[in-house]
């Protein structure tokens, strides 16, 4: 059997810099044809200058990608990082340029690389006036950071402290709520005006906190937002594929090498891209929602961002496929992909 779909789109991933980009950036390029790349750098990306240079770099890695069937040409689309010191000159200046399509706002400590974040989004009103003026899409770690606020109640808390009020105040703002973890999450975007959407991963969609716990700790399984309960993992498989088009794929693959996981403080992250759609494909097959994956993957996310939809196509082989143990990457302990070791019933062709 054979599945043939519109060259799908990655709208939330992590490349990292430098020689990671040789590893990372083919593992995206052979499948999507976009993808909207995280500015979660150290330093990072908090201008329209360093974004550029940033997609010149990626683009010197996506060139002479192996993209078996598909004859697509991969497109980086740059985001910036917002901080309470940015100014809103550099928001016209992303607004303007071809290149940059979102800024990304990150709650102070939050998550990887996050340090430089936003303390308080109040602070950051005037960038977010800006951004809605010039329709410029805000994407959200929607996490609060308060140290008194339980790990698994982070997202949900933040909805209610923060993104209602941003939603609220800004009611032009295009939002995503990225990598959403939660039934709160679901339902806040479900009852939200057409222009908050929200991405899901893979692993998120697959699993729950019990597989990350129980019998053993699974650091490989470990991301940020954390993975939640069954009933939460339920609520993201119906909104995947219910056909609404405001929740759409974002794998938020996150590379991190296998001792930086594997380790007494491991580091949050899940690398999904080499069998990302794969992946995708395995959990709407199993949901009995297959003809809904192409909406999902490969149109809602652009439509949301308003880009064209890709015209090239892909094809995924229903065929028993490993995902390998360890994938090459900087240093010489390599990377543990996400499901490594598991069979999966599909392969990009
Ligand atoms: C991401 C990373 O490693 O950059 N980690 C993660 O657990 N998802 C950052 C992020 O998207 O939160
Ligand atoms: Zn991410």
């Amino acid at each position: 059997m054979q599945l043939e779909i519109t060259t799908p789109d990655d709208w939330h991933v992590h490349f990292r810099d430098g020689d990671a980009l040789q590893y990372t950036v083919p593992a995206t390029a052979k499948t999507f044809g976009r993808a909207i790349v995280m500015p979660n750098l150290v330093p990072p990306i908090t201008t329209v200058t360093q974004a550029e240079a940033y997609r010149q770099r990626i683009l010197a890695h996506a060139q002479g990608a192996n993209f078996g069937s598909s004859t697509h040409l991969f497109e980086p689309l740059m985001t910036l990082y917002l901080t309470e010191q940015m100014a809103s000159s550099e928001i016209a200046a992303a607004a303007a340029s071809p290149h940059v399509f979102a800024c990304k706002l990150y709650p102070a400590g939050a998550t990887t690389n996050s340090a430089n974040g936003v303390r308080d989004p109040a602070n950051i009103y005037p960038l977010l006036e800006a951004m809605e003026k010039l329709d410029l899409p805000l994407l959200v770690h929607g996490e609060v950071t308060e140290q008194e606020v339980d790990i698994f109640d982070r997202e949900a808390v933040f909805i209610d402290r923060h993104l209602a009020p941003i939603a609220k105040n800004f009611p032009g703002l295009r939002i995503v709520f990225e990598h959403i973890t939660t039934a709160a999450a679901v339902d806040f975007v479900k009852e939200s005006s057409n222009r908050i959407g929200a991405t899901l991963t893979p692993q998120h969609l697959m699993h729950n906190r019990n597989d990350l716990l129980v019998g053993g700790i699974r650091p490989h399984l470990y991301c940020l937002p954390i993975l939640k309960a069954a009933n939460d993992q339920r609520a993201l498989q119906q909104a995947a594929i219910s056909g609404n088009p405001r929740f759409f794929l974002g794998t938020d693959s996150a590379p991190h090498a296998r001792l930086t996981k594997e380790a007494a403080c491991g580091c949050a992250g899940c690398y999904s891209a080499p069998t990302a759609i794969e992946l995708y494909a395995e959990i709407f097959e199993q949901l009995g929602a297959l003809d809904k994956l192409e909406g999902f993957a490969s149109f809602f996310g652009a439509d949301f961002y308003r880009l064209p939809r890709n015209i090239t196509r892909l094809r995924l082989q229903r065929t028993s496929n490993i995902v390998p143990e360890r994938a090459p990457f900087v240093g010489e302990d390599g990377i543990v992909p996400l499901h490594a070791g598991k069979t999966i019933s599909w392969q990009q062709s």
